[in-house]
């Protein structure tokens, strides 16, 4: 296990995911963390995070000095080397100007850390201040023309400092420095997996759940999906899973679900047919944001109605995954208080949460699900939002505007997989427009609805760009769906990127 010591820094993840990806297990602990407890952990290394604050101002973060002290070894980035120097007597000043981007390094000491690295090397640099004069015991290891003191060791104590970012992209020896740190300093071996992974989290989970009974909600997504299934290995029958089907799904989709968790995976799984209750919910309603409220609301109550059936439970399952588990700090949340993952949490269960997936990123729960034999099609399932084709019918929701968006969405998402540029674009689907527009069809007027089509490529959902989808594709995707979908006459093409747009219409 490594620990990084998070001071605020924008990279913090991303050193984690870099460590991670070297086969090392790590965690993320707030710079306030006690000594005590850090310890506890009894990590193999620590690694000091960047972040925004200057060493010697009044409220910079600092962590315990005894972090420094341990015996176990530190690697500092960019602020963690600063406050390094500063605990340990060097000199920190402001830098005559800000070093920002692309720098070349001249590697003093080409050992420990900096192992079989070149003597010049480009670096990634984003810092105002800078380390004048490392601590007594330390050595500068690397330079750079606006930057002294680039790298500092101090191999007895194991403590090494580096003012440029090995984690990104931009430092391309960054991933040597970092694995360097992991397996020579600290002499991890790299050897976690995602079978290590499963191994661990069965034999947690029966740790933790004794022999207690949990329920979960499953919405068809890879998260919900994993979890369950992970538990499911852990317990077997003692996990059941609630799957509310509001009648707001994909073409396929309850069906797919149903046959992936009882026929191929064995899960007890209950469906809650609650179309009716939805739709009558949703009537006349035309607010985007009220259509949301409506659907999360009433998605808790079916849940807890359904769960209070089952008798004596004991945790509720949650895909909850890292980043927002970083994202909301609280690293141990025990007791339900909000819920984001299926639309809000049942507060009157009193029920445990059980987080399996807690301490992975996105692309970790995609491996994990791999190795526990989950189909492709689930593992690399789009993003579908928990309000589901409510959100893309616009305006009132009707059970003939749902068959249309929901037949227009089969045409285009079968299209796209035939085309095999499922994988290239994030996100595809059909948004139904609350207008209609004149056409002709054979030799009859129609007066018929416009749908949209939106298909995007992102890396995170923040940003995304309209997907350049080959024209002769639009057209078939156009000719079927108005050749094919009754109430549609007319289909367009949304090529409107994030921002300024969000990916969903409402
Ligand atoms: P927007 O429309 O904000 O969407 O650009 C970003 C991503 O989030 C998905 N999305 C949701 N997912 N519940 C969810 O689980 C929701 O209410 C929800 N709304 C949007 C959206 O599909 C896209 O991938």
């Amino acid at each position: 296990l490594i620990l990084v010591v998070d001071f605020g820094g924008q990279y913090t993840q991303l050193i984690a995911r870099r460590i991670r990806e070297a086969g090392v297990y790590c965690e993320i602990v707030p710079y306030t963390a006690a000594w005590e407890e850090l310890r506890a952990k009894r990590p193999r290394g620590l690694v000091l995070s960047g972040g925004p604050a200057s060493v010697y101002s009044e409220k910079a973060p600092q962590c315990d000095p005894r972090l420094l002290r341990g015996g176990v070894p530190v690697l500092g980035i960019c602020y963690g080397m600063q406050l390094m120097a500063f605990l340990l007597k060097g000199s920190v000043r402001r830098g005559e100007r800000r070093e920002y981007g692309r720098v070349q390094v001249t590697v003093r000491r080409q050992e420990a850390i900096f192992k079989g690295l070149p003597r010049e090397m480009p670096v990634w640099m984003s810092h105002g201040d800078l380390v004048e004069a490392p601590p007594p015991g330390f050595t500068v290891a690397a330079t750079s023309e606006g930057t002294p003191v680039a790298a500092m060791f101090d191999e007895q104590r194991r403590l090494f400092g580096v003012q440029f970012h090995p984690e990104v992209q931009h430092t391309p020896f960054g991933k040597d420095i970092l694995r360097n740190f992991l397996y020579d300093i600290c002499s991890c071996k790299g050897d976690w997996t995602p079978a290590s992974f499963i191994a661990g989290q069965i034999e947690e989970i029966r740790k933790i759940v004794g022999n207690g009974r949990v329920v979960g909600a499953l919405s068809g997504g890879v998260d919900s999906t994993v979890a369950a299934t992970l538990v499911h290995r852990a317990i077997g029958e003692r996990l059941t899973c609630i799957f509310v089907d509001h009648g707001l799904l994909r073409k396929g989709e309850r069906e797919e679900v149903e046959w992936t968790m009882r026929e191929r995976l064995g899960v007890k799984l209950i469906t809650v047919e609650a179309g009716e209750r939805f739709l009558a919910k949703l009537s006349g309603v035309t607010d985007p944001e009220e259509k949301r409220k409506i659907i999360g609301h009433e998605f808790i109550r079916v849940f807890e109605e359904e769960a209070s059936r089952l008798g004596e439970l004991d945790f509720l399952l949650q895909g909850t995954l890292y980043p927002d588990v970083i994202e909301s700090g609280t690293p141990t949340a025990a007791v339900i208080k909000s819920h984001h993952n299926v639309g809000g949490l049942p507060e009157d269960l009193k029920l445990r949460l059980l987080e399996p997936l807690r301490w992975l990123f996105k692309d970790e729960v995609r491996r994990v699900g791999l190795e526990l034999g989950l189909p492709e099609e689930i593992i690399w399932r789009q993003p579908f939002p928990g309000p589901g084709l409510a959100v893309r019918v616009l305006g009132e929701v009707t059970p003939e505007k749902l068959a249309m968006v929901r037949e227009a969405d089969y045409i285009l998402r079968t299209e796209i997989r035939r085309a095999g540029l499922e994988r290239e674009i994030w996100q595809c689907f059909a948004v139904l427009l609350p207008v209609r527009s004149v056409g002709v069809m054979g030799d009859e007027r129609t007066y018929a609805h416009p749908v949209v089509i939106r298909a995007v490529t992102s890396e995170d959902a923040m940003t995304a760009d309209w997907a350049r989808l080959p024209h002769d594709l639009l057209e078939r995707i156009a000719g079927r769906i108005v050749g094919e979908v009754p109430g549609i006459n007319r289909v367009l093409y949304d090529i409107t990127s994030k921002p300024p747009g969000t990916i969903e219409w409402e």
